[in-house]
């Protein structure tokens, strides 16, 4: 039963976490700053970003908190975020590509993306791009996406259905960006293993959890879509498989954490066995960086 009571002193270690003013990045977020790390808040509303360090201050955190706006839905704020970010620092031991946004009305990123896909993959495909060399001059860093279970809902990637080109499905559109957060974690380990690397790339699930993120689900069909699950976390609980991942010296570049309990809904992390094929498909994961490459415009080297 690891909790975050057994994360080793992060101090010294410097964090960005995208999302972390409410639910699993909060609590990450926290945890992470308890342990001792410089912890940056990467949240898209600055006021938001302020209450929630002014609510991890009453905690007895060693480490430090900073906040830094971060629209993933915009390309080139992206862009502007880690270039600020790099005039600041000089290394990063850990991105936690954590921001999500599920089932919203049918939207298109400033770009022309679904939303969905458009934050939870291309904001960090991005993200990831612009800050891979000051994470790969950094010994021991890593990278955690976190995922969903509905990953597993979809076998591949419709590339064609990436700008709302067909009837909006939400659920499937969520599911998509979740398979494409994994392919990509998986892909980009592949290649860091490649080139030697000591920076590792490790994907996560949190499990079934009350959080805002069921913000645009009206309360009885979540009450009823809830109810299906035989357990349900709280965001505390959601957040220890990104905090193992994170932390635990023994976790390895290309593994999946997960919560250990019935079906993975929650618990204590440990490797999932969510694993699909199209999640490890290397010709679905090559199809994808390359269209997120021409997407975003940039090219992710992982050496430097
Ligand atoms: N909760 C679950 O049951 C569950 C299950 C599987 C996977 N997950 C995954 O866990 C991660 C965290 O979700 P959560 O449950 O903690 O949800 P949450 O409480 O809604 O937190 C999501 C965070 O993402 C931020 N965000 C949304 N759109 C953004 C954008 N365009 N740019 C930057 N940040 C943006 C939100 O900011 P605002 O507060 O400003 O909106 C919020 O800080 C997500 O990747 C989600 O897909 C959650």
């Amino acid at each position: 039963m690891w909790t975050k009571k057994d994360i080793p002193d992060q101090s010294g270690k410097i964090v960005i976490i995208t999302g972390a003013n409410t639910g699993i990045g909060y609590e990450t977020a926290l945890a992470l700053y308890e342990a001792g790390a410089h912890v940056v808040l990467a949240c898209r509303d600055l006021e938001k970003a302020g209450n929630a360090v002014t609510q991890m201050r009453e905690s007895e955190g060693t480490g430090q908190l900073s906040i830094a706006r971060l629209d993933l839905a915009d390309l080139n704020h992206v862009a502007e975020f880690a270039a600020h970010f790099r005039s600041k620092y000089s290394k990063l031991d850990l991105l936690i590509n954590n921001a999500g946004v599920m089932l919203p009305p049918a939207t298109c990123t400033p770009g022309g993306f679904e939303l969905q896909f458009g934050v939870n993959f291309l904001g960090h495909f991005a993200l990831t791009a612009h800050l891979l060399p000051l994470i790969l001059a950094t010994e021991n860093s890593r990278i955690i996406t976190v995922s969903s279970g509905a990953a597993r809902q979809v076998d591949h990637i419709d590339f064609s259905n990436l700008r709302l080109e067909k009837p909006y499905d939400a659920q499937y559109s969520y599911a998509i960006s979740k398979l494409a957060n994994l392919q990509f974690a998986f892909e980009l380990d592949h290649r860091l293993r490649n080139s030697g690397s000591s920076s590792v790339s490790v994907a996560v699930h949190p499990g079934v959890v009350y959080t805002d993120l069921q913000r645009f689900i009206p309360g009885d069909i979540l009450e009823t879509a809830f109810a299906q699950f035989s357990q349900v976390s709280e965001a505390w609980q959601g957040a220890l498989p990104t905090l193992y991942a994170a932390t635990h010296p023994d976790v390895q570049g290309g593994d999946f954490y997960g919560p250990d309990g019935e079906n993975e809904y929650s618990g204590y992390p440990a490797l999932s066995s969510y694993i699909t094929t199209a999640m490890t498909d290397s010709l679905q994961a090559e199809r994808l960086w390359e269209f997120a490459e021409q997407a975003t415009g940039l090219k992710i080297r992982s050496t430097n």
